[in-house]
């Protein structure tokens, strides 16, 4: 029996969960409102607010998981892909707690713990996916289509040429002067609006990549020619914008993955990441998913965007298989 701690600081959020074994005891993310104003995340302030939050965070965490530091059996935390400043904070501060109370330290990596937060079992919700399936992992920072084999054993077989869809979600709510992080603003104004009144060009680019540039720039120019002539053009309008160019960058994604379906004969389909939060790919693909006799794993709400409990799962496997690391182990940056 394994009580994980969990650590997860890699971007904007400082975030510290608990762990009995798979099931997840409680899941606190202090979330950066700093970067607001700037419109995106500013890393010398990240890095900030972390050290700022990280001790409340991870003592709130412990309160209402019902345990104590003595109880802890491990200190999961992210190593990277990330903000490095970022990062550091919660490295340190898991070395640094791990030593203290001489247990072991358990580096996880922010992508796979996306993807195996549909292992996290909590009293209301379990669905998890049988090995191989494949997994959407969309981001902020990534999307790729990854075919897992184990919990140990990835391979990406779509990748973003350019940006990925949360960053093109988002570089599209600042060109309508929307706030940051501009997805949930555009999934909430897209309901009230026409994904069909404005086409905007869809990426078309072979194989199972992605491409989400020529998509941006595109709706980019068309909103400066409309705005020439008429200057409240995107006030009159912004619902349909929001709807229309969420439309198009779902079913780019959502093409690409039900090809990876096909090419490989892999029927359980599971999206994960902060863009797996969008209301029109839940549906789309719960949709897709019938239409193609395949099951779809769908995370709750909770575990889409960056959360320390999908880093405590990720560290449970490798706890499950005495995998550790030592107190030499410095964050990275970028994958590996
Ligand atoms: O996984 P995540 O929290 O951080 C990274 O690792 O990048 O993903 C953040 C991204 C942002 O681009 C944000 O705009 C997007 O997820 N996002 C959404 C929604 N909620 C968050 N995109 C579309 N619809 C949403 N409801
Ligand atoms: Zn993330």
């Amino acid at each position: 029996m394994a009580y994980i701690l969990a650590i997860e600081s890699s971007c904007d959020d400082t975030s510290a969960a608990v762990l009995n074994n798979d099931t997840l005891l409680s899941n606190l993310i202090a979330s950066q409102k700093v970067h607001q104003m700037y419109g995106g995340v500013v890393p010398e302030l990240a890095s900030r607010a972390h050290l700022q939050n990280i001790v409340p965070v991870v003592d709130t965490a412990l309160r209402s998981a019902g345990i104590g530091l003595s109880d802890l059996s491990a200190v999961a935390f992210t190593r990277g892909p990330g903000l490095l400043g970022s990062l550091l904070v919660g490295v340190s501060f898991a070395k640094a707690l791990a030593l203290s109370l001489d247990i072991p330290i358990i580096e996880v990596n922010h992508l796979e713990a996306h993807v195996l937060s549909h292992f996290i079992r909590t009293p209301e919700y379990y669905h998890a996916p049988d090995f191989p399936f494949l997994c959407l992992l969309v981001s902020g920072g990534h999307t790729q289509i990854l075919q897992v084999e184990s919990p140990s054993s990835f391979t990406t077989i779509g990748n973003t040429i350019d940006d990925a869809a949360g960053e093109c979600i988002d570089k599209a709510a600042k060109i309508m002067g929307l706030p940051y992080p501009g997805g949930p603003v555009i999934d909430r104004m897209a309901k009230e609006g026409n994904p069909d009144a404005f086409k905007i060009a869809r990426p078309r680019i072979p194989g199972l990549n992605f491409s989400f540039s020529g998509l941006k720039t595109s709706f980019l120019y068309m909103i400066r020619d409309y705005l020439k002539e008429n200057p409240a053009f995107i006030d009159e309008n912004v619902n349909d914008l929001c709807a229309s160019v969420q439309k198009s960058i779902i079913e780019s994604l959502l093409d690409k993955f039900m090809q990876a379906s096909r090419q490989t004969g892999i029927r359980q389909l599971a999206i994960a990441g902060g863009v797996s939060a969008n209301s029109l790919l839940r549906s789309r693909l719960e949709e897709e998913g019938k239409r193609h006799r395949c099951e779809v794993f769908i995370p709750p709400f909770s575990f889409t965007t960056d959360n320390a409990a999908m880093v405590g799962m990720a560290g449970f496997f490798k706890y499950k298989e005495g995998i550790f690391s030592d107190l030499s182990t410095a964050p990275y940056a970028r994958s590996k």
